[in-house]
């Protein structure tokens, strides 16, 4: 396809949940796409290797040079490399320093040695913080709880920096919570927690239940970075942009997952938790910019799940730590 407007697509940390969609979603529109990842969560597009459009480096951000050479010929970078989902981080808080901010600069520089066009940072909804408010856009202060949600917020204000002094057209996206099936699945996001205790256990724990949280399905999120490599400079330049679209409380989300598996045997059991973020975010800004509209619901992301467990695509759910951030960063002992 000859209409793109950056056809040379890096994509840093593209090997993870949501990389695992979008990568594919990429090819088949005609990028070409070189993903630079630790591949952490294993060899997630063996399927793919015979595809000429798609390069891939195992390599970690942290490795400057590396980072730099797999730039070049790029056009437009995505930045999803990331120690991701906040309790990840209990692990060693060095690691997730290491990797979450002092890395950005090596990313930073590769973009700017190698002239990239156009920018696309991950950040994510959760910088927020807890908000009593309902609707928080944009434009609202952040009060991060965590290091995840901190050095997110500390990036975005060295790429808006950036952007100040160089030529490059950034954009930061701050996703909510992504649900729905994907090869590289995540089952440690709070959509993707209840469906797989239901399915397993026929029991959701509810921990918490009163804290909101805005979602966005996987393949949602995907045609909003494609719609961000896309968009005109003008009206993604410097900006940010929220991207969610349902926000409900854990107990309803909950309520949500057993309706849609149709059993009315599954219990809900509420449990305390000490995981009380909580925030509403309003995403009008990337509807009346973008023309960004979400298709798919929260219901949509449950289906898929319960379509891909039924397959017996999703292995010991439960424990296995494919799936489980955490418990995958354990068993690789990355340092
Ligand atoms: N999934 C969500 O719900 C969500 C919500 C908001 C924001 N985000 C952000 O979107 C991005 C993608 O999220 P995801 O769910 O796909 O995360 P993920 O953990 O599935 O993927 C991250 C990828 O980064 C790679 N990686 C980690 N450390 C690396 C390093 N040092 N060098 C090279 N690669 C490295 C991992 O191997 C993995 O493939 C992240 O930045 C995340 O913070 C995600």
């Amino acid at each position: 396809m000859s209409n793109l407007k950056f056809k040379n697509v890096l994509i840093i940390g593209g090997a993870g949940y949501v990389g695992s969609a979008l990568v594919p979603s990429m090819l088949k529109k005609g990028y070409n796409v070189t993903v630079y990842d630790l591949y952490l969560y294993g060899d997630v597009f063996s399927n793919l290797e015979d595809i000429p459009n798609l390069t891939q480096v195992k390599a970690d951000i942290r490795n400057r040079e590396k980072l730099i050479e797999a730039s070049k010929d790029i056009d437009a970078i995505v930045h999803l490399a990331c120690i991701s989902n906040d309790p990840s981080y209990e692990l060693d808080p060095a690691l997730g320093k290491s990797i979450n901010y002092d890395a950005f600069f090596n990313v930073l520089e590769a973009a700017e040695k190698n002239n990239i066009k156009r920018f696309i940072y991950a950040s994510s909804s959760s910088i927020y913080g807890i908000k009593e408010e309902r609707d928080i856009r944009e434009d609202a202060s952040c009060e991060p709880l965590t290091d995840y949600s901190k050095y997110k917020l500390e990036c975005e204000k060295e790429l808006l920096e950036f952007g100040k002094v160089h030529e490059m057209e950034h954009v930061i996206v701050r996703p909510a919570t992504v649900c729905g099936y994907t090869p590289r699945l995540r089952l440690d996001l709070v959509v993707n927690i209840l469906t797989i205790n239901a399915l397993v256990n026929r029991k959701i724990k509810i921990f918490g239940g009163n804290q909101l949280r805005p979602n966005i399905h996987i393949k949602d999120i995907v045609r909003v970075y494609e719609l961000l490599l896309s968009a005109p400079k003008e009206k993604i330049n410097g900006q940010i942009f929220n991207a969610g679209y349902q926000n409900y409380s854990v107990e309803e989300l909950a309520k949500k997952v057993k309706s849609v598996i149709g059993d009315p045997k599954i219990e809900l059991e509420s449990v305390p938790s000490d995981d009380i973020r909580s925030y509403h975010i309003n995403s009008d800004k990337i509807r009346d910019v973008l023309g960004f509209e979400p298709r798919y619901t929260i219901e949509d992301a449950v289906r898929s799940l319960v379509d891909a467990y039924g397959k017996g695509l999703i292995e010991d759910g439960l424990k296995n730590p494919l799936y489980y951030n955490i418990k995958m960063m354990q068993k690789v002992n990355l340092r």
